[in-house]
């Protein structure tokens, strides 16, 4: 720390992101990426766009906007686009959220949610999942005055809250936004997006880092009442407007008019995660039920970072949480096929040398 920095953030622990590393070539299960390239059409429109580049980016995102418009069959009034959806939930954390309305959102979930309310100083509460790691929705009913953040499916445990439990949390904090985080929903999760028409204080969030390969891009959104989009924009106006470049920007009406395509790999990616679920668990693990593109599972004869760092040494990358509860766990991005057959019988080795070594 240097004698300049800023007291106001001396003691701020920043979010981890997994590893990418560049030492060796690794099979990547760990950054919930998707193992499929972008589809042809993003790729002919950043390469055209990207002649453009002197210019600065459409600050209003109109082109964009109305394609996701269109495609979640609401008016682009009610959609904000952000780099990456972290910036989003950033921008609604600071829009909504304050020392008179705190934040609460469950003890095992997105990493990032209590650094934002750190950054911008904001109270929250960690409410404990159930025993299971699933969020009981009780536990978000009339919570007067607060924010609630609920990632569905969660994450780092992909189980879902059916669509009938997400509208009793918002319609049960009538006096507090409710942000739905539903970055993992293309894999076999329902929006929450069409309640949006009928709920002023349900902003649903997303992103095309996962079931539209554009991590890379950087390119979230939310999409909420006009209000709330207007105060979010407030805040954006105020950060950077520029804040979707012109690549990403091009690459986002690209994506959702190949939408077919991104349909199939994630049909692809859901087949994958079932039979992989069911040979982790013929080895003995436990995997919670998954509706995101990762598998959240334990062993009974190997520890949860053991089984990383081994993988790891075997060039494997998948993503151990050092955090209490979910130590014995890890979280396992779903890939192809011949990714997810590699992951099983790097595993099934392992565990073998194991109980040759007792
Ligand atoms: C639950 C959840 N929300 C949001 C994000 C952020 O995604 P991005 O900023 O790439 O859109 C992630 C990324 O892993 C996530 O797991």
């Amino acid at each position: 720390m240097s004698r300049f920095f800023s007291d106001r953030y001396a003691s701020l622990v920043p979010y981890v992101p997994g590893e990418q590393p560049q030492d060796r070539r690794y099979l990547k299960l760990n950054t919930n990426e998707s193992p499929f390239p972008p589809s042809p059409g993003v790729l002919a429109a950043v390469s055209e766009e990207s002649g453009r580049l002197n210019l600065y980016s459409d600050p209003d995102a109109r082109a964009l906007r109305e394609k996701m418009a269109e495609t979640y069959g609401v008016n682009p009034d009610r959609v904000i686009l952000s780099n990456g959806s972290d910036e989003v939930l950033n921008f609604a954390f600071m829009a909504f959220s304050d020392e008179k309305r705190p934040l609460v959102f469950p003890d095992i979930t997105y990493g990032f949610y209590p650094v934002f309310a750190e950054l911008n100083r904001i109270p929250y509460t960690e409410i404990p999942v159930k025993e299971d790691l699933s969020v009981d929705p009780a536990d978000y009913c009339g919570k007067e005055k607060k924010t609630v953040v609920i990632a569905n499916p969660n994450a780092p445990t992909g189980r879902f809250l059916p669509l009938r439990e997400i509208e009793r949390i918002v319609q049960a904090n009538p006096d507090g936004v409710v942000i739905v985080d539903e970055a993992y929903i293309d894999f076999g999760g329902e929006s929450a997006i069409p309640l949006t028409d009928k709920y002023d204080n349900l902003l649903v969030v997303g992103t095309f880092s996962k079931s539209r390969s554009m991590a890379g891009a950087r390119l979230g959104f939310g999409i909420g009442c006009p209000d709330l989009i207007r105060d979010l924009n407030t805040v954006r106006n105020s950060v950077n407007p520029y804040n979707v470049n012109r690549m990403t920007l091009a690459a986002g009406v690209a994506a959702l008019a190949d939408a077919a395509y991104y349909r199939a790999n994630c049909e692809t990616i859901m087949q994958n995660r079932e039979k992989a679920a069911a040979e982790l668990e013929s080895l003995g693990f436990t995997v919670i039920p998954s509706k995101a593109n990762f598998l959240f599972a334990k062993h009974p004869a190997i520890g949860g970072k053991q089984l990383y760092l081994t993988l790891k040494e075997r060039g494997i990358l998948i993503r151990h949480f050092d955090k209490p509860r979910i130590r014995d766990y890890n979280r396992i991005t779903v890939g192809t096929k011949e990714q997810m057959e590699t992951l099983v019988s790097s595993i099934k080795q392992i565990l073998n040398e194991q109980g040759g070594q007792k």
